[in-house]
């Protein structure tokens, strides 16, 4: 083995040496080049110099154009949690010489910035994205690790509702907005749904939808970019297509109003902005959550009912869900069921079946709007041309016998109720709920004369075919004995009786 004289190892480590610092510095000085001429901020401002010029036709013009510098710019409003430096490249957003050119040098449309000036808002308050990036596709942050992206354009009106209520943007820059939060009534999302602590049970409480992030949510069928705003308007064209198995009805929207209710519900965030941020209308309304403006009967049941119950005066077969929807406006039922039935079951809801429960540790609604509801159910018009109040005098319900009526039971009305009436197309009979808030006479009537307008069959009709007033009390001790074997009526009116209906 040969060893080289040490002046040559010197030699070849000095010759390396230089290699490498040469390089090292080739690497810093083309690093500082592109960052004077090749970063994209420095770009636009050079050529935001030439439109400037170009424009530079009067003193003003001239004025504007000797102020510009090439210089990173930002905007800093700390009550928002805000520091923006969209500016560096958006340089014409205020001028209106600047309609004509493209962006990001474009001014900006509409009157948006006139009434929430630059300087006390940012852009990322309304927009979204990463304010401190200054390459568009970090700002945009579509593909980042940040939370909130750049919005899509026509969803940006999402944030007006941060400190303004949606009807007061209505016809000021919000009218996508304020579309949306119509739909979201119209189409009775309440009804299973929870805002503000009230509406159904069958979804999650959308208080907070808006601050949704990518990771939360099934991104696997989303065809778009896997982001939120896609997701939820993927999800309102086709709630089955997002999430397979989805119990929630497709609201059947137009493409225009799958964008409003869209947007209507990523404005849905609870932000806790300073007061001095919030209009006075939207304190209001956050004040009143405690005190909810008196909302009719009628509009009520439109929000928290008419989702599933419809105009609730017919029975409905719903294809979703395969089960008749009960007619709860219907003449029978209302003329059959007295007011301490339907307050219970409206306040306790039918447990395991999607009926919720609506009284206030449930779908948040007080005992008198719950009164309220019972005497729009009651509006109702009556038929006149039906005994159905017609009640044989001389029953007598405690001499039922249960395994006759469990025949007949199995007979003529598993079909639709299921074996032991755990529910099927038509309602669960064995249900706690309704054991405890049917009386027998009640249950007696809607088996002898059944539900005009709705599925269920009158079956009194002794002689012809039809049942005997013995058989349907036997039927009646059968019903009674599905739930805790004979289970009395044990539910209480609520707040007197609020329909002034007698039972
Ligand atoms: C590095 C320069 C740069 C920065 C920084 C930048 N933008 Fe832009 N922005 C652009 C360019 C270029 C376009 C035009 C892109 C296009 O048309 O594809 C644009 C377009 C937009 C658009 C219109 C998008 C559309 O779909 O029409 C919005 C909104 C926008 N920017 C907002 C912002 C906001 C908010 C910020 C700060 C968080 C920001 N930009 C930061 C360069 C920038
Ligand atoms: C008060 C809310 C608000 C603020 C603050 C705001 N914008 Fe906008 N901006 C909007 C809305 C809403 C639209 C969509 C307008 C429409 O639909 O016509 C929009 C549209 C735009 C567009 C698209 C223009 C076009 O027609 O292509 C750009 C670019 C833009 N904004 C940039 C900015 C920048 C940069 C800032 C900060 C200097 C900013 N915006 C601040 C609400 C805001
Ligand atoms: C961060 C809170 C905030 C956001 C987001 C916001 N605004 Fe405002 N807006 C205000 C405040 C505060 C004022 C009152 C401005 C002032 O102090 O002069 C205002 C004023 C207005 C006004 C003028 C009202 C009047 O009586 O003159 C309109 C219209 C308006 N906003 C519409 C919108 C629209 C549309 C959006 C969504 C694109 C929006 N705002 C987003 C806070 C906000
Ligand atoms: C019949 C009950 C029902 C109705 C009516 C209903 N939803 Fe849903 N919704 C659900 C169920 C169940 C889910 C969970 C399954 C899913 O994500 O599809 C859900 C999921 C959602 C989600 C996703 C929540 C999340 O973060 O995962 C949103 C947002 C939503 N619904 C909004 C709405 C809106 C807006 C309406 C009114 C057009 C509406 N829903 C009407 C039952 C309903
Ligand atoms: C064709 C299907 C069908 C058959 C058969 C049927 N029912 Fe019904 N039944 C219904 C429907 C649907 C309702 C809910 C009616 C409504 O829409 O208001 C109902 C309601 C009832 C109710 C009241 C339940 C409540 O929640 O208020 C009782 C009790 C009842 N049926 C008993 C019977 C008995 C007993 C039989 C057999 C003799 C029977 N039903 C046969 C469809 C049927
Ligand atoms: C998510 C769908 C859904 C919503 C929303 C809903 N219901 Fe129901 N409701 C049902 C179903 C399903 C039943 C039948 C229960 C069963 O299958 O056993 C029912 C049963 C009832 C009954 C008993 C009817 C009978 O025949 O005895 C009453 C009363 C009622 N609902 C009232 C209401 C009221 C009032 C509201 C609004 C505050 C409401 N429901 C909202 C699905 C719903």
């Amino acid at each position: 083995m040969t060893i080289p004289p040490i002046n040559q190892i010197d030699h070849r480590i000095k010759i390396w040496l230089l290699i490498v610092s040469l390089g090292a510095l080739a690497a810093l000085a083309a690093a500082a080049l592109r960052e004077e001429f090749g970063s994209e901020w420095r770009h636009y401002q050079r050529q935001y110099t030439d439109i400037l010029a170009a424009k530079a036709t009067d003193e003003q013009g001239r004025s504007l154009l000797k102020a510009h510098e090439i210089k990173l710019r930002q905007i800093v409003v700390p009550e928002l949690g805000v520091t923006d430096r969209c500016v560096s490249c958006h340089l014409g957003i205020d001028d209106p010489r600047m309609a004509a050119v493209s962006n990001p040098f474009k001014v900006h449309p509409g009157e948006y910035l006139r009434v929430h000036p630059v300087e006390r808002f940012g852009c990322t308050i309304c927009h979204r994205g990463q304010g401190a990036a200054v390459v568009f596709a970090e700002a945009k942050a579509e593909d980042y690790h940040w939370d909130y992206p750049l919005l899509p354009i026509e969803l940006t009106q999402s944030s007006c509702g941060l400190c303004h209520t949606p009807p007061e943007v209505d016809g000021a820059g919000g009218d996508r907005l304020a579309s949306g939060a119509r739909l979201f009534e119209i189409k009775g999302c309440y009804s299973c749904h929870k805002l503000a602590g009230r509406g159904g049970s069958m979804g999650l409480a959308l208080d907070r939808e808006g601050l949704k992030v990518k990771g939360q949510m099934p991104m696997a069928n989303v065809a778009g970019p896997h982001t939120v705003p896609e997701w939820l308007m993927e999800h309102f064209a086709d709630p089955q297509k997002i999430v397979a198995g989805s119990q929630m009805r497709n609201p059947g929207l137009s493409y225009d109003e799958t964008r409003a209710l869209t947007t209507y519900v990523l404005s849905l965030q609870e932000r806790d902005l300073p007061r001095s941020y919030i209009s006075p209308a939207l304190n209001a309304l956050l004040a009143e959550r405690n005190n909810p403006s008196e909302l009719s009967g009628e509009q009520l049941y439109n929000r928290f009912c008419s989702n599933c119950h419809d105009r609730g005066t017919y029975g409905r077969f719903d294809k979703a869900y395969n089960k008749f929807m009960p007619a709860i406006r219907g003449a029978s039922l209302v003329a059959y069921a007295d007011s301490i039935f339907l307050a219970a079951n409206i306040r306790s809801g039918r447990p395991g079946t999607m009926m919720p429960g609506w009284g206030i540790g449930a779908g948040g609604l007080s005992e008198a709007e719950i009164g309220r509801i019972i005497s729009y159910l009651k509006s109702a018009p009556l038929p006149t041309d039906v005994p159905i109040r017609e009640m044989p005098a001389s029953l007598d319900f405690s001499h039922g016998n249960p395994l006759q009526g469990g025949h007949t039971f199995a007979r003529l009305c598993v079909g639709c109720h299921g074996p032991g009436g755990i529910g099927n197309y038509a309602p669960a009979l064995s249900n706690k709920i309704f054991q405890t808030t049917a009386d027998s006479a009640f249950i007696y009537r809607t088996i002898a004369y059944g539900r005009i307008d709705a599925a269920m069959p009158a079956f009194r009709n002794p002689g012809r075919g039809g049942l005997s007033d013995a058989q349907i009390v036997d039927l009646v001790a059968y019903v009674r004995s599905l739930g805790a074997r004979g289970t009395p009526r044990t539910a209480v009116a609520s707040t007197g009786n609020p329909t002034g209906h007698k039972p």
